[in-house]
């Protein structure tokens, strides 16, 4: 069941540029959809206008099938959770938890089993009576989360809520979201991040925006998808090279032919000759720019499965991380290509090696940046 739809929906401030663009998108019912992109996006942006703090500019908003362009934020059913927990230091976490229910005239007994339910599910009982400033990061973001949840939202919307704890906080914090996401079946969960790792782990659906002249021409949306969807199928080179860590490598190339039955392109520094399976016709000479991710660029063919290629490169650098290698290797005319060898590798810089690739984990995109092949197939 859709929870939110919005439709054409653009902002922008004063005069100024759009700031979003023909914004398309429905989130369902108890889905976590997560907003990825760079900062500056407008992800804030979207995130506000859901919650009712901003005024759209154009389109329509609908929230549990109720039309939301001028509703005011306490009635949409929604309630937020901000990078900055912004709680009351001179009130205890209790109060600071109940505050939202005391503005909203909620009898005092409905306070108190809503706040204890919510301190158990955070396991935060402990804390209740202390000031936030007795508190570390975690447990006052946890806090914030608890006021959120005492309003029992249709909908909840996070914008950025871990970027203020440190690592392993960080992570520890996420996994708890994803939990408590799981324990509101009524509940969708909007999630604003430019962090991938966390729009992978949390996310039913991502959406993808971009920023500048790509936002004006086409709209906001680079990519909407499941994680999967984003990683082996990528739309345009935008979100191939968001979507992955480290980022994909790109190679400039010309097309010598191409086909529905096949892609033969030349790379332009080093003159490679690559043959692809399946792609659409494009005259001869267009160019292109081939995609290959580093973790599938490998030294051991029998790694690259089923049809595969191979580039022949000198190795300018190799970083050993224990799990991992990543070899730089030499590309020239280009930015050095990057292969991430699993375990220690003992390949050294000045060496030159063979790389091998399979054809189905390529990327093509044509010059306006629109993925022509996408083989990755794999789910
Ligand atoms: N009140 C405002 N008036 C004018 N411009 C604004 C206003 N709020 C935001 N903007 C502009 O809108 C754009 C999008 O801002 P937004 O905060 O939504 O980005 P974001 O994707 O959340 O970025 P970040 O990842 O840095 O938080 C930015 O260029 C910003 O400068
Ligand atoms: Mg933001």
């Amino acid at each position: 069941m859709t929870a939110i739809s919005l439709r054409n929906i653009s902002k922008s401030y004063g005069d100024h540029l759009p700031v979003l663009r023909a914004v398309n998108l429905d989130i369902d019912q108890h889905e976590f959809c997560v907003f990825l992109g760079p900062s500056g996006c407008g992800k804030s942006t979207l995130l506000r206008l859901l919650a009712g703090l901003e005024d759209l500019s154009a389109g329509e908003l609908h929230i549990g099938g109720q039309r939301m362009n001028h509703v005011q934020p306490a009635a949409r059913g929604v309630a937020m959770v901000f990078q900055s927990y912004a709680l009351f230091p001179h009130m205890s976490v209790f109060e600071n938890i109940a505050f939202g229910l005391r503005i909203a005239k909620v009898a005092d007994a409905e306070i108190r089993r809503r706040v204890a339910a919510a301190a158990c599910v955070l396991q935060i009982e402990a804390l209740l009576e202390r000031r936030p400033r007795a508190l570390s990061g975690g447990q006052r973001q946890r806090v914030a989360i608890g006021r959120a949840m005492v309003r029992e939202p249709k909908v909840f919307l996070f914008d950025e809520p871990l970027s203020n704890l440190d690592a392993t906080l960080r992570s520890q914090t996420r996994i708890e979201i994803g939990r408590l996401h799981q324990r509101f079946a009524q509940a969708s969960s909007v999630y604003v991040t430019h962090d991938q790792v966390e729009a992978m782990t949390l996310a039913d659906k991502i959406v993808l925006l971009r920023a500048g002249e790509d936002m004006t021409r086409q709209g906001s949306i680079a990519q909407i998808g499941t994680p999967l969807d984003l990683y082996h199928r990528p739309k345009n080179i935008f979100c191939a090279g968001f979507i992955g860590s480290p980022r994909m490598n790109f190679l400039p190339a010309r097309v010598l032919a191409a086909s529905v039955s096949g892609l033969e392109i030349q790379l332009l520094n080093s003159g490679e000759i690559l043959v692809l399976p399946g792609s659409r016709p494009m005259p001869e000479g267009a160019a292109v720019t081939l995609g290959i991710r580093p973790e599938h660029l490998t030294m051991n063919a029998s790694h690259a499965e089923g049809p595969r290629l191979s580039l022949t490169r000198d190795v300018v650098y190799a970083e050993q991380l224990g799990e991992m290698t990543y070899v730089h290797l030499e590309s020239p005319g280009a930015n050095p290509l990057l292969a991430k060898e699993p375990g220690s590798s003992s390949v050294r810089a000045g060496e030159r090696h063979k790389f091998f690739f399979s054809t189905a984990s390529c990327h093509v995109f044509d010059e306006t940046g629109d993925a022509v092949t996408s083989i990755g197939n794999r789910s």
